[in-house]
């Protein structure tokens, strides 16, 4: 991938107003020195969302979310960095070409061009035919019967792939496109013996899938009967990777931003069906497990996800399978069961809407129903169970919040009978999180930060950072090490550091296409605290950051220490046992001297 030059992104950044940009979205209205509004993502009555002019940067008091106007683009789109980066250059007649652009990469953007024409070309044929040609009758039937209309039809864009094994073929020779196009594309198949290429999709009802800008990247296709297979898909190609796509994803995500909430069911008549219903948050994998893409692409729009997937053993094993995809990301995941043989689709023609909000209803949390799960799969012997707790264990670890971390400590202690002293020590302990893991697993999201003791001193210190520059050496001094707690925040910390230009000075734009997602929120709702007091003493904030840290070391220390303890009591090791209770002496004191 080519990189856009820096000139031109700042370039791009200089022309456009993100007033004016957001204001295409959502009506916006003056307030002192900021413009506000209801928030795009999420659902409010009085607005809490707050666009600066003269700093170019948004920031919803209300859901956290903030950044720069690239930002802003990319989460309303759906676009990645340099897609967005390229949207507001055309807006403002900057073009962006790019920088040392292969000829291997330039050859595989064709490719792709040219699926995509073909795909569009072959899903627009399939859709007509489904609409109102006589070949299509046989799928209007189908779908009539199972209660569809042209409706959901039409926003999903169905089609129906006609009897005879060169429809399309056929079609597409005619529309120009060449036979290995069609080939790549995956809809034809070369024939046998010297025989014309032969459709992949014969008498089957037809689920486009979409990417995110709605181009159509593959099908997946339905019998009208009972024969097998029920379902046949597109080969992956170079714009079809089913780990990185999601079945309705693009008719959803309006309302998953809105309820901050994503469905995640099994099938494509279950996204219909639960559309149709008017939950329409809802999306399906295309025939494959949850990946970690998966996840991060919801957690785009939502921070809770409901998975709803068969009462069987199958269904339990995607489901815990999506958990460990899902945890890691930060997204809050919760199963929603189904009575045994039904999926939405069945269960919402059987019980309605109602029928289905009761279930929604009786919701529970992944963890518990995996520690449920685990605990029963164990045999009750003192290691059953310790080996329950340690599969346990190792999701709890991807829970990024200290809070939702000790509850279920404590609900894991309670089921097993196990100390949740020594749970506690087993989570920390196996808590090594490599670089590389860290940008799969952002950091708690600024709202979610606050809840931590420390987090609001942590924010006050970078808000100094922000505001004063010789604060801002003293914390260069002083190193940001030994004053953040978090490593979110003494990233961030890092981060201004390094922004200061040679006369220890920031520059006006701050935030960055290098910081993640929630720092780019944070770093927003900070700069736009301008205006309100800081009466603070900045002295104290230092002191208060260098305690939180030290205290915390000790705090570690003594964990380790109880278990060194109980160790030498079991050698009979008097003169260790000794030392510890020294040193764990001096650490109370100290702990104490410094409340
Ligand atoms: N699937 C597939 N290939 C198959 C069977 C299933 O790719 N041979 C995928 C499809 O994405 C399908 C999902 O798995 O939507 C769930 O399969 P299933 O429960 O069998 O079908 P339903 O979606 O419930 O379809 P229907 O209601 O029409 O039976
Ligand atoms: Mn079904």
């Amino acid at each position: 991938m080519g990189r856009i030059a820096e000139e031109k992104i700042q370039e791009i950044r200089d022309r456009v107003d993100i007033v004016e940009v957001v204001s295409g979205y959502l009506p916006l209205k003056r307030s002192g020195v900021n413009h506000q509004g209801l928030c795009p993502f999420h659902q409010e009555k009085s607005p809490s969302f707050n666009v600066n002019a003269s700093r170019q940067i948004f920031h919803c008091f209300g859901c956290g979310v903030g950044g720069n106007v690239f930002s802003f683009v990319m989460r309303m789109e759906g676009l990645s960095f340099p897609d967005a980066v390229r949207r507001l250059g055309e807006k403002v007649g900057v073009e962006v070409e790019e920088e040392a652009v292969s000829p291997a990469e330039i050859r595989r953007r064709e490719v792709r061009e040219r699926l995509l024409r073909v795909n569009e070309a072959a899903g627009a044929f399939y859709h007509q035919l489904l609409l109102e040609d006589e070949a299509g009758a046989s799928g209007r039937r189908y779908l009539r019967q199972r209660g569809y209309a042209g409706e959901t039809v039409r926003s999903f864009q169905l089609g129906f792939a006609p009897e005879g094994w060169e429809s399309l073929a056929t079609h597409l020779a005619g529309e120009n496109f060449s036979v290995e196009e069609a080939r790549m594309a995956g809809l034809v198949r070369p024939g046998k013996q010297g025989r014309g290429d032969y459709d992949l999709f014969r008498n089957r009802l037809l689920f486009p899938i979409q990417d995110l800008q709605g181009r159509m990247v593959a099908f997946g296709g339905r019998v009208l009967d009972d024969s097998l297979p029920k379902y046949i898909n597109s080969p992956e190609t170079e714009v079809y990777h089913k780990g990185q796509v999601l079945y309705g994803l693009y008719q959803a995500r309006d309302a998953m931003r809105h309820s901050n909430e994503a469905l995640v069911v099994e099938g494509y008549f279950d996204v219909l069906a639960l559309h149709r219903a008017g939950f329409a948050g809802a999306v399906a994998t295309c025939g494959t497990a949850l990946t970690a893409d998966h996840a991060r692409l919801l957690k785009r729009y939502a921070d809770k996800v409901l998975l709803i997937f068969d009462e069987d053993a199958a269904g339990k094993q995607a489901t815990f399978r999506a958990m460990d995809a899902l945890l890691p990301v930060g997204l809050a995941v919760s199963v929603v069961a189904m009575p045994a043989g039904e999926d939405p689709d069945s269960l919402l023609k059987a019980r309605g809407e109602e029928g289905f909000r009761d279930c929604l209803a009786a919701a529970r949390p992944v963890l518990e129903v995996f520690i449920e799960d685990r605990l029963h799969n164990n045999d009750q012997s003192v290691e059953g169970r310790a080996r329950a707790a340690e599969q346990v264990l190792e999701r709890i670890r991807l829970l990024p919040g200290d809070l939702e971390r000790s509850l279920y400590l404590k609900r894991l202690a309670a089921l097993t009978g196990l100390d949740v002293e020594l749970l506690q020590s087993k989570v920390r302990g196996g808590h090594v999180a490599p670089p590389t893991v860290r940008r799969a697993a952002p950091p708690p999201s600024p709202v979610r930060a606050t809840a931590q003791e420390t987090g609001q001193t942590q924010k006050y210190l970078l808000r100094l950072m922000l505001v004063d520059d010789r604060q801002r050496r003293q914390v260069r001094e002083e190193g940001t090490a030994k004053l953040f707690l978090d490593e979110f925040f003494s990233s961030l910390a890092d981060y201004l550091l390094s922004c200061e230009d040679q006369e220890g000075r920031l520059p006006a734009n701050l935030i960055d296409a290098s910081l993640d997602e929630s720092q780019q929120s944070l770093l927003a709702s900070l700069v736009l605290q301008e205006d309100q007091g800081w009466a603070d003493n900045p002295e104290k904030i230092f002191t208060d950051c260098r305690r939180a840290v030290s205290n915390s070391l000790l705090k570690q220390r003594l964990r380790e220490i109880r278990h060194l303890e109980e160790e030498a009591q079991r050698n009979n090791d008097e003169a260790a046992q000794e030392r510890y209770l020294r040193e764990r002496t001096e650490i109370n004191q100290k702990l104490k001297k410094k409340l």
